[in-house]
């Protein structure tokens, strides 16, 4: 496991009457991927955005758009959402009895694949898709809502998550998402993310969204150190 740390700003805890801007500071800062939740009020309590705004932020930046689904019956969107400009689109194991399809369907539209879990369920939910996705996005918060915190209990599943995939030689990347700021993400890195969303530690920082996007990548790149020193367990 090689990658290097990604940074994923989240757009939900930027000025929506400022959205431009806010992705496009978060680009010049150094951004990986611009992170879109999508919520529809059923998968999730909560409304967000959908189609328009995947495409109008399409038209406005360069970087890949990470778009996490928290939707009901996810395959019925994927095509609209896959032409809208996903780069990286993520359903939630949770919501369809039919992931194999829609994983295949997502890779058919020309957007990579990805499956999230939250904090409740097992890793092994995606046991049988480790060969079919790009990318596994474990929640580190309940979704539906920015600005909560990190649940301390899903390092170990992160951990878990790390293993099945290096146990497959997987190249899917490993992100986390809810409650990530500096003082977090030395400890999802070391425990394996490769991936780290940030919404109010990014958009909402007093120190503006270059100094914190730089001290998340530090904390995570210190975590792997940490990781890459420790000795085996025995
Ligand atoms: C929560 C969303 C997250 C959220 C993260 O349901 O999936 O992407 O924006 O926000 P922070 O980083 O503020 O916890
Ligand atoms: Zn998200």
């Amino acid at each position: 496991m090689t990658q290097t740390i990604k940074i994923a700003p989240s757009i939900l805890a930027a000025d929506f009457a400022r959205l431009a801007e806010a992705v496009q500071s978060a680009e010049a800062a150094g951004a990986d991927y611009i992170h879109v939740d999508v919520m529809d009020g059923h998968f999730v309590p909560n409304i967000t955005v959908g189609l328009p705004v995947v495409q109008a932020l399409r038209r406005i930046t360069d970087l890949p758009l990470d778009v996490h689904l928290m939707i009901s019956d996810p395959a019925r969107y994927a095509p609209a959402f896959a032409e809208a400009g996903a780069g990286v689109l993520t359903v939630h194991v949770e919501a369809t009895p039919h992931l194999h399809r829609v994983l295949q369907q997502i890779r058919a539209l020309g957007a990579r694949p990805g499956v999230s879990l939250n904090p409740a369920t097992p890793p092994l939910a995606i046991g049988e898709v480790l060969n079919d996705i790009d990318l596994v996005l474990v929640m580190t918060v309940n979704p539906g809502f920015g600005g909560q915190a990190f649940i301390g209990h899903t390092l170990s599943k992160i951990a878990r998550v790390r293993e099945l995939l290096d146990n497959v030689g997987s190249k899917a990347e490993l992100e986390v998402d809810g409650g990530i700021g500096p003082r977090t993400a030395e400890r999802v890195a070391a425990a394996g993310a490769t991936v780290l969303v940030a919404g109010e530690a990014i958009f909402g920082a007093p120190e503006g969204i270059a100094a914190a996007l730089n001290a998340i990548r530090e904390s995570a790149r210190a975590g792997r150190e940490r990781a890459k020193n420790k000795p085996p367990v025995v």
